[in-house]
């Protein structure tokens, strides 16, 4: 997801600019670029992979201005070159995308013959000719950039400057964020409350289709139908404070030691510790007969693992589908099936997507995010949020935790709303729930054992993972992690299957990830162990300390504290999670932003 930042201010804007990208490499990028108003005309500096390589470019060729804009890029359309990094100009134009402009070819082909000479292969610089050819008829600014919009088909957050146009930054949303940040004399446009965070905590969330003009004295701000329209100005709390890394070497690191209190936050969301009981969850779960989760990656494994509790504890058929296969197969659905999208971003292409879909179905909608002011946030009818805070490591961590705390609580509602818990019962699962803050703590304590046996497993080039019952999708949940930020092939399978194929791959060679709670499969669990090492595969069985010892050499342990067995997928998460972080650290790959990911995935 490419980050975007404009500031119309009174000082240097280029460090300010700098500074703010930085704060969205979070993001994930493979360019940067900066533009700047001056003496009427907008000149660019941009460069390949991370920013140290764009102030570098800076460095020898510095740019002095009050206005300017900038950019991360993602690639989705043309490699990640410089001469692809935006801004990209256009005549008097110079802009920065993020989103897929879907019908570019085709207007590329119409400006072509027009006699434009394009020098990308970006879909974005369509935009900035197309704007440019709007301009040279006479039309003003604001008029000429409405037009050009409404050319567009597909997704965009714009930021725009037009030579000769000293005092005004263009901005424009579909399909992706964009926010208007208010100074005191001065003016903002970002991707996100971070991109302005340095700035401003003031903040205008656009709406679908709005597009804006912002000058030193403030915003002119029009919906998709051109009618001048004010968005709410919104206090947020994107400190400094909570985007830094403290004194941890990664943000993913930070955030994984963050969960105790990320998921205490969410959990007090859905649950009174003091009555014991549950909170109302604007959804009346006794009218509905049904739950379809859509999500993608790390958000899909914590639907999956809703769905165990919410059809063990409150009786309701729950299914869980990747958004991407969702959205195209023509699902069969109900106006009693209540759709749930689980999202860290709120913004995920695909996970989107579904939940529109089903919205316009007529079913009752759910969405359960992290960013509260999101487009699945605003789509949904029901907003159930996640306080992971923000989440700056690619890979999911502290928004996955509270995701699952988040469905297993609101699993724990619908049962006592369709009569299947009593208040006796309610009471026990909502004190095991605030229990796991405190025994999340107690796993974080696993960090030296789970680093000790990393160097081995960094040596590795295929891992298995192994788990039954809501255990399953946390072992998936595991080998996604070690794959996405160590590189190393990693795959999660129901510990049952194991002898219907997966045994085939054991060897001394491949080593095999077990989660073992003492729950009520914990027997099965331990012979499926046995079965690996006694062809020789080597195990790592995380089991609590007081759990029986299983039969086979080659069988290491790393105690884990024993849980209820409802909160198990949010303590196992843990060492999960470290095993790939100090896995990654070890092979020293890129932890916070690994190769060819971004944070969130708005396009399809
Ligand atoms: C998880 O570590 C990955 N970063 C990825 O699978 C992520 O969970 C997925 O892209 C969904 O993102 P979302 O939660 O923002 O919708």
């Amino acid at each position: 997801m490419c980050g975007i930042i404009g500031v119309i201010g009174n000082g240097p804007v280029v460090p300010r600019l700098i500074d703010s990208l930085k704060r969205l490499e979070y993001r994930g990028y493979d360019s940067a670029g900066v533009a700047a108003m001056v003496d009427g005309s907008v000149e660019r500096r941009r460069a390949q992979g991370k920013i140290r390589n764009l102030e570098a470019v800076l460095a020898e060729e510095p740019l002095k201005a009050t206005i300017g804009i900038g950019h991360t890029r993602w690639a989705t359309h043309g490699a990640p070159t410089t001469v692809n990094a935006h801004p990209h100009k256009a005549g008097r134009v110079t802009l920065v995308h993020n989103g897929i402009i879907e019908n570019f070819a085709e207007l590329k082909a119409e400006l072509a013959a027009e006699g434009h000479i394009f020098e990308s292969q970006t879909d974005t610089e369509v935009i900035a000719h197309l704007l440019d050819a709007e301009l040279k008829t006479g039309r003003k600014p604001l008029e000429a950039f409405k037009v050009t919009l409404d050319r567009l088909t597909g997704a965009y957050a714009l930021a725009v400057l037009i030579d000769g146009e000293d005092g005004l930054i263009l901005g424009a949303r579909r399909g992706s964020p964009l926010v208007v940040g208010w100074g005191e004399g001065e003016m903002y446009l970002g991707s996100d409350a971070l991109a302005v965070g340095p700035f401003t905590q003031q903040i205008s969330y656009l709406e679908e289709g709005d597009y804006v003009a912002v000058t030193r004295d403030g915003a002119e701000m029009f919906d998709a139908s051109g009618q001048p329209v004010d968005r709410a100005v919104v206090q947020v709390s994107a400190s400094s404070a909570m985007v830094e890394k403290g004194e941890y070497r990664h943000f993913m690191e930070k955030e994984i030691h963050e969960q105790p209190d990320s998921v205490q936050h969410t959990l007090s969301e859905y649950l009174d510790l003091v009555t014991g009981k549950v909170k109302p969850q604007g959804v009346d779960f006794a009218a509905i007969d049904r739950i379809q989760i859509v999500a993608c990656g790390t958000a899909f494994y914590a639907g999956q693992i809703g769905r165990y509790a919410f059809e063990k504890l409150a009786g309701l058929p729950c299914d869980v589908e990747i958004a991407s296969e969702f959205r195209y197969r023509s699902p069969a659905v109900s106006k009693t099936t209540l759709a749930v999208a689980v999202s860290q971003s709120g913004e995920t292409a695909d996970t989107l997507a579904s939940l529109t879909w089903c919205k316009a179905q007529g079913l009752p909608t759910a969405a359960v995010v992290n960013v509260h002011t999101s487009s699945m946030a605003r789509e949904a009818s029901v907003l159930w949020p996640t306080h992971a805070g923000p989440e700056i490591g690619v890979a999911s961590t502290k928004a996955f935790t509270a995701q699952v705390a988040a469905l297993l609580a609101l699993a724990v509602a619908a049962g006592v709303a369709r009569g299947r818990i009593n208040a006796a019962a309610e009471a026990e699962l909502v004190k095991a729930l605030f229990e796991s803050p405190r025994v999340i703590a107690e796993a974080l304590r696993m960090d030296e054992t789970i680093r000790a046996v990393t160097q081995e497993l960094s040596k590795a080039t295929d891992v298995l993972f192994l788990g039954r019952g809501p255990m399953f999708p946390l072992a998936m949940e595991g080998a996604l992690k070690l794959k996405e930020i160590s590189y190393i092939h990693a795959e999660g399978y129901a510990a049952g299957e194991l002898k219907h194929g997966p045994i085939a791959l054991i060897d001394e060679e491949t080593p095999t990830i077990a989660l073992a709670p003492l729950d009520d499969v914990f027997d099965k669990t331990a012979s499926n162990l046995q079965e690996i090492a006694a062809r020789g595969g080597p195990v790592i069985m995380i089991t609590p300390e007081n759990a029986p010892d299983p039969h086979g050499v080659g069988i290491r342990r790393i105690d884990a504290p024993d849980c209820h067995p409802l909160i198990a997928p949010l303590v196992y998460a843990v060492p999960m999670q470290l095993l790939a972080y100090y896995t990654a650290v070890q092979k020293g790959t890129d932890v916070d932003q690994p190769r060819n990911l971004a944070k969130s995935v708005t396009v399809e």
